[in-house]
């Protein structure tokens, strides 16, 4: 990899809500879309990660009553958890927006509100219905459960009857869902595409956008009407383009950027990205996001994460018992970004002990002092191998050449791999990244070095190179999901991430300490 490319590549994460510190399913969304960002740098690509936090609302306000402070300063204080967390995670966002931002965030939606407003697609009307502050939204009778509580709060919805103004979606309905039908607007998995189509068979109806400033006193003011406040959709769905400079003096990185490559989502949020936001969009006559990926829920021991169950897992614990890496690890290989994903200790203990503790980081550490002991760190490709050679091998057969890890590398690993990151199953890309690392494992146990360099060392230098030049590719696609120990590999290897692969001699130095040091069951 790591080739030039005139593409650029936008990507983005929710914005979060600030009510409360993050916990690991906000924890996966950013790890998932950093794994397809870092991807994405290493094809090349100019590319802008973007994340941030949404700070306005009822919830807000309620929160920062209860922690008996100022809005402004909750939000500052908790914005500042996700800051956090993000160093940690070893997240490379190129930009953070928060909505409460006056100068960076703010005039996006504003210009968004006007240019509606002059296409005549938002009009003021009487709302009643049942708002549930939990859910920051409107709900109807279905909605609730049995007793008429939100069922995700066990809260009664507040009645309201309010002045708000209104969008015009019903007027895009037919466009949006002929942009999803034939993926113009690509939403995946295919069952959130059918979800949302379903959605959209049933004539929509307008939908509220502001509420009184006397109901919601911390938000962005409509433009020109001081007595209502911008509802959640044009204040927080806004942070993507507005994070991009639209609204404000020097939009370049709105005019390179936009329209987005991937908008990362939950699937419970799906509704408002793949309409409301495509509606928007419409209205203000900018270009759709090219992919929504709803990714499911990480539940804990099978549950949905909840305060009320006491099961909501800290992404902090993990990573400062078992390392930045190990946790990001989990994270990109053993959850599928199309499905729902359990974290619990033993799962994540059994897949972190075979994967990277013995998988990777044996393969790692006997190739390594193999080579330290055997020809003092320097691994030459030895003379008996030719390019053409190279070419007639074609895998791992019975009688498979001993000269054949760059080619099954560059025929079998890589085309699946990058297969598999561009189609966002980035569990699937790692998969086929530790499959090499078996096929390399058995390539020692087949040609058994440690006794080969008695008889002939020749041929134990040709089998040592391959398996270093295995680890040394291998370490540009875990690169994405495990930034520091592929750095470490390479380094440990004579080379630097993103050199390209040539018929080098390796310079070896075994590390100190294992890559990945394997967690005790009383550590645990
Ligand atoms: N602020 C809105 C999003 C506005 S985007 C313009 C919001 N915030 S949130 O903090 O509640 O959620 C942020 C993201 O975290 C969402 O994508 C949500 O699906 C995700 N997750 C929240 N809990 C989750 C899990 N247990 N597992 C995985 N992701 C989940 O919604």
């Amino acid at each position: 990899m790591n080739q030039k490319s005139d593409k650029t590549f936008y990507i983005t994460t929710p914005i979060f809500y600030v009510n409360s510190v993050p916990h690991t399913g906000h924890a996966y969304t950013s790890v998932l879309a950093d794994i397809i960002a870092r991807y994405h740098r290493s094809l090349g690509e100019e590319t802008f990660f973007l994340s941030g936090t949404d700070e306005h609302g009822q919830k807000i306000v309620r929160s920062a009553e209860k922690a008996g402070m100022e809005p402004q300063s909750f939000v500052d204080k908790n914005a500042k958890s996700f800051q956090d967390l993000y160093e940690k995670l070893n997240v490379s966002n190129d930009a953070f927006i928060r909505t409460s931002d006056r100068k960076a965030h703010f005039p996006g939606p504003e210009k968004l509100w006007r240019i509606f407003e002059e296409k005549g697609d938002i009009y003021k009307d009487v709302y009643q219905g049942l708002y549930c502050i939990g859910c920051e939204k409107f709900m109807s009778e279905r909605d609730l459960n049995e007793e008429g509580k939100c069922p995700d709060h066990d809260e009664f919805p507040q009645v309201v009857e309010e002045e708000n103004y209104f969008f015009r979606i019903s007027k895009y309905q037919d466009r949006v869902r002929e942009a999803i039908e034939i993926d113009e607007l690509q939403i995946l998995p295919a069952s959130k595409k059918e979800e949302v189509l379903g959605l959209l068979k049933e004539p929509l109806e307008d939908i509220s956008f502001s509420r009184p400033v006397g109901t919601v006193p911390w938000g962005i003011p409509v433009p020109g009407d001081p007595t209502q406040m911008m509802y959640v959709w044009c204040d927080a769905l806004s942070n993507y383009i507005s994070a991009l400079g639209f609204g404000r003096e020097g939009d370049k990185n709105f005019q390179k950027f936009w329209p987005a490559d991937v908008h990362i989502i939950g699937k419970d949020i799906l509704r408002f990205h793949a309409i409301y936001w495509p509606a928007m969009l419409l209205s203000a006559e900018l270009p759709l996001p090219k992919k929504i990926l709803v990714h499911g829920f990480i539940t804990s021991g099978g549950k949905k994460m909840s305060k009320t169950l006491g099961n909501v897992i800290d992404p902090n614990e993990y990573v400062e018992q078992y390392g930045t890496d190990g946790f990001r690890y989990y994270l990109g290989r053993e959850v599928s970004p199309f499905s729902d994903g359990d974290l619990t200790r033993e799962k994540f203990v059994e897949s972190y002990n075979g994967n990277l503790a013995h998988g990777i980081g044996n393969l790692f550490s006997r190739t390594t002092k193999m080579a330290e002991k055997y020809f003092n760190g320097s691994v030459a490709r030895t003379s008996g191998v030719s390019a053409p050679l190279l070419q007639d091998a074609v895998g791992f057969g019975e009688e498979a050449p001993i000269y054949h890890v760059p080619y099954y590398f560059e025929h079998r690993v890589l085309p699946e791999y990058m297969e598999q990151m561009d189609a966002l199953a980035v569990n699937e890309a790692a998969d086929a990244v530790w499959d090499f690392v078996k096929v390399l494992d058995g390539y020692i146990t087949d040609y058994e070095p440690f006794k080969l360099i008695k008889t002939d060392k020749e041929k134990t230098e040709l089998v040592l190179w391959n398996v270093l030049y295995g680890l040394y590719v291998l370490s540009d696609l875990l690169a994405p999901f495990i930034p520091e120990a592929a750095k470490e590999i390479r380094h440990s290897l004579g080379a630097k991430l993103g050199d390209t692969p040539t018929e080098t001699t390796f310079t070896v130095k075994p590390p100190k300490k294992p890559l990945f040091q394997k967690i005790e069951s009383d550590e645990a």
